[in-house]
């Protein structure tokens, strides 16, 4: 018999009924439900609309359903369309005519994104922590590899030398801002849409901001027609899974490449490598591709899910079951990603012979030009200069460096003997020492700020 039943006296076609169902998705939120039925019934109480002998039959019944979830042995049954008519079955057949009483004033519809709510709150919350971990993988790194220099790149051509640890720290404050949508995403999903009945609130007066203080909600929601139609919080959640995966994967993308003979930069570790069935000499990032990969799933469920949402016209329409399935598989694919990626960057190696042979000279045109800037020559002309520097050099096969101190008088007076200085990385780097820049004591600065935002104690680990 289904809860559902009143006007139709005909039976649901079989293969409608399966499409009907959501049990196998919204099982996840079973004790959520029945924490949220907890809070209901109380509130029936208080307002007078049950007695304390129903709340009491009503309680422990609804405790033991918890047990029984908790511990598998709940029995689901072939008419348990969801979790909530599941919950609501298994209560009368524990305690019969009191069961009756809980869904007074409730509808399926506010009660269903009420669970949802309350399981997106806890999972925010580990995924917040899971985010958390990575960023300190990333500061960790910062660390360890205090004092390379890396080239940096714009197009994917040498730029500016950078050092690394201000390259691992620029994927740290991406993360950050992942981090900050997700406190915004916390609040947004702590406003309680229970006693907003089917669409025009519950039919008896309620107090539900109590109602609310007793859920762990922040406010109750001030519309009922919008409290059971908005699913805006569930599409937050997506795109900040999106965003998260998006991040992760542009980290993969760069991680994959320096691994590759071609840069030699870092060296994955095995724990974070796969070999292939034919090629026995092949060590493949396979992890960090499927970073990359499930990154372009995340974003399609962002996008489904806007799909689904965008054609609901009025109040609760049942399209909106469909919004569970892709909040729960951004969930699930980012509760493997994050400890992966994390896990990944604690053991890789860099290869910082490798790195050092890398680094082009040419990277350090922009230094020769602000050396005559030094000397008084406007920035326009000294860029010609080394421009012409540049092109003298590539045509002729000889490096910047081996340019004799002469030459570079001949091209312009206003070089010197001390041109050679220039020619030094750590120079170039040191040189960009204001906040946000490369040089080691603004790095220094960056790093105590990156410790500060996650709370770490100030100087736990200072940098040599
Ligand atoms: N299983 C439904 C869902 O997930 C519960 C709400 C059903 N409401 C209704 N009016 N049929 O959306």
């Amino acid at each position: 018999m289904k809860l559902w039943k009143g006007r139709l006296s005909g039976t649901l076609n079989q293969t409608a009924a399966v499409l009907n169902s959501s049990l196998g998705v919204d099982v996840r939120m079973a004790q959520q439900d029945v924490s949220g039925s907890l809070a209901w019934a109380r509130a029936l109480e208080r307002s007078g609309l049950i007695t304390k002998e129903d709340l009491y039959a009503i309680n422990g019944g609804l405790e033991t359903i918890s047990k029984e979830l908790a511990n598998d042995h709940f029995a689901f049954t072939e008419s348990d369309e969801d979790i909530h008519t599941a919950v609501e079955r298994r209560l009368t057949e524990l305690i019969g005519a009191p069961a009756g009483k809980l869904h007074t004033g409730r509808s399926r519809n506010d009660q269903v994104v009420t669970d949802f709510r309350l399981w997106m709150m806890c999972e925010i919350q580990a995924l917040d922590a899971a985010l958390q971990d990575l960023q300190r993988e990333l500061l960790e790194r910062a660390e360890s590899d205090w004092g390379v220099i890396l080239p940096g790149y714009t197009h994917f051509q040498q730029a500016q030398p950078l050092l690394l640890s201000h390259w691992w720290l620029s994927h740290f404050w991406a993360l950050q801002r992942d981090h900050d949508r997700l406190q915004a995403l916390a609040k947004e999903t702590a406003v309680l849409p229970l006693g907003s009945g089917a669409l025009s609130g519950s039919g008896f007066v309620m107090d539900r901001f109590a109602l609310a203080a007793d859920l762990g909600f922040d406010a109750p929601s001030p519309n009922s027609v919008d409290a059971v139609s908005d699913r805006d919080f569930a599409l937050d959640f997506t795109h900040c899974a999106a965003m998260i995966g998006l991040h992760l994967s542009r980290l993969a993308e760069a991680l994959i490449l320096y691994s590759t003979r071609e840069f030699g930069f870092i060296t994955f570790a095995d724990e974070f490598s796969t070999g292939s069935s034919l090629m026995p000499q092949k060590k493949n990032p396979d992890p960090m591709e499927l970073v990359r990969g499930k990154c372009g799933v995340l974003i399609g469920l962002q996008t489904g899910l806007m799909a689904v949402v965008k054609a609901t016209p009025s109040a609760y329409d049942k399209d909106l079951q469909e919004d569970k399935a892709p909040v729960m598989q951004a969930a699930d694919i980012l509760a493997m990603i994050l400890p992966v990626s994390a896990g990944a960057l604690r053991t890789l190696n860099v290869n910082r012979e490798h790195i050092a042979a890398a680094l082009d000279p040419a990277m350090l045109a922009t230094d020769l030009a602000d050396y005559l800037v030094e000397k008084g020559v406007p920035f326009r002309e000294a860029y010609q200069v080394v421009g012409q520097a540049v092109r003298w050099s590539v045509e002729q096969g000889v490096a910047l460096p081996a340019i004799t101190t002469e030459s570079w008088k001949s091209l312009h007076p206003a070089f010197a003997e001390d041109v050679k200085e220039v020619f030094k990385f750590q120079r170039a780097v040191a040189r960009r020492a204001s906040w946000g820049g490369t040089a080691p004591e603004a790095v220094r600065l960056q790093m105590e700020r990156a410790r500060q935002v996650l709370g770490l104690k100030n100087g736990a680990k200072p940098p040599k």
